[in-house]
């Protein structure tokens, strides 16, 4: 896997194009996505290894990006833990027992990688179906994100409950972010052992935080658990919403790679950073909405702004929107395969 595309970018090296793949690229936008969906629930599909993998496949075969991302959520370390997880059409992620007390919080589980075996199992399955043609990222949630969902029992627009745990209680928050740290590293650790070439820490909400918050309830954890990794040359990938603002910060937990959303110039924020550390992104998701030409232009505006810049991987700011058509995505992926330094 050093010489994909992918591997060079994330480990700073020079590639003749940027690699290109998409966050939720396994998902809603794809018709055969829903052919499997409507005989499964999410939960089922991602417990179940061969369909996982289905899943997997689709935007490796169908759109010819240049990484598969394992097909699960964020969400199973919170279920392990002792979650009641639940997804529900229309109405997204569900904890039906939220994580509100000290006792609420000390009856959740540690000792749980048992329990994500079926995780391992596919990414066995998948890695004999991509059979070294292009990498495969496992991931996980970061803790600040995965707690959020506990906390508030499902998805939130203002992190109310979660944020008042945090300034009102400190000691509960760091308690409950440290138990889901510890499960985090191990897991990452377990889809590492299982055979993934790279990992992601998705910190998606990041962008509630104020820089305190953020440096003392997310930043403090992801750094634990970078350095837990059993990483070898197995690039390491930080994404939050918010990185346009915590990307230095976020440099200092010693990631391969920080994925950036799209409100910030790429070359500037890269030219703020450590040297050796590659940037993932940044095209605004919406633009995948828009006509082709656009579409084109877009992405030979960042390209030639990235020009010159080693470690560069092609991603969107944040996952492809379910009703972006499929058609754009597969020409924003041809225009990208076209194009060279
Ligand atoms: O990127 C991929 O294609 C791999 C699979 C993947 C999923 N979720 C599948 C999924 C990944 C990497 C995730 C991560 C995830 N899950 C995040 C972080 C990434 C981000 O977008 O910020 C978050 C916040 C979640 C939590 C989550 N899971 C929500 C909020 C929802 C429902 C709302 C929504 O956006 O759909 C899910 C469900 C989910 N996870 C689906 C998929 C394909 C949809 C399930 C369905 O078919 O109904």
């Amino acid at each position: 896997m050093k010489d994909s595309l992918f591997i060079k970018a994330a480990l700073s090296e020079k590639t003749e194009r940027p690699p290109v793949w998409m966050m939720r690229q396994a998902g809603r936008f794809m018709k055969e996505y829903w052919d499997i969906k409507n005989k499964y629930s999410f939960l089922e599909m991602c417990k179940t290894p061969e369909i996982a993998a289905d899943v997997t496949m689709l935007p490796v075969d169908l759109l010819g990006i240049d990484a598969a991302i394992l097909f699960s959520d964020i969400l199973v370390t919170g279920e392990a833990m002792g979650g009641d997880l639940s997804f529900t059409q229309g109405v997204g992620p569900k904890f039906a027992n939220p994580v509100r007390t000290a006792a609420d919080i000390d009856a959740l589980e540690t000792d749980v990688t048992h329990r994500l075996q079926y995780v391992a199992d596919a990414i066995k399955v998948i890695q004999q179906r991509l059979d070294g043609k292009i990498p495969l990222i496992g991931f996980a949630g970061a803790p600040f994100t995965v707690m959020s969902y506990l906390v508030e029992g499902g998805s939130s627009k203002d992190f109310k409950l979660t944020k008042l745990l945090l300034h009102n209680e400190p000691e509960l928050a760091h308690r409950l972010l440290s138990k889901i740290a510890t499960v985090t590293a191990d897991y990452l650790n377990l889809q590492i052992a299982a055979g993934v070439n790279a990992v992601q820490i998705f910190d998606s909400w990041a962008l509630a935080l104020s820089w305190d918050d953020y440096t003392e309830f997310s930043h403090r954890y992801i750094t634990e658990i970078i350095s837990k990794l059993n990483r070898k040359d197995i690039p390491v990938i930080s994404f939050c919403k918010g990185s346009s603002v915590f990307a230095p910060l976020m440099a200092e937990a010693k990631p391969d790679v920080i994925s950036i959303d799209w409100n910030v110039d790429l070359k500037d924020i890269k030219q703020r950073l450590p040297q050796g550390i590659a940037v993932q992104g940044n095209l605004d998701p919406h633009i995948l909405y828009a006509d082709k030409k656009v579409i084109k232009e877009r992405i030979h505006r960042l390209f030639e702004r990235m020009r010159g810049e080693d470690g560069f991987i092609f991603n969107l700011g944040h996952g492809i929107m379910p009703d972006i058509p499929f058609d754009n995505v597969k020409y924003a992926v041809e225009v990208i395969k076209e194009f060279r330094y």
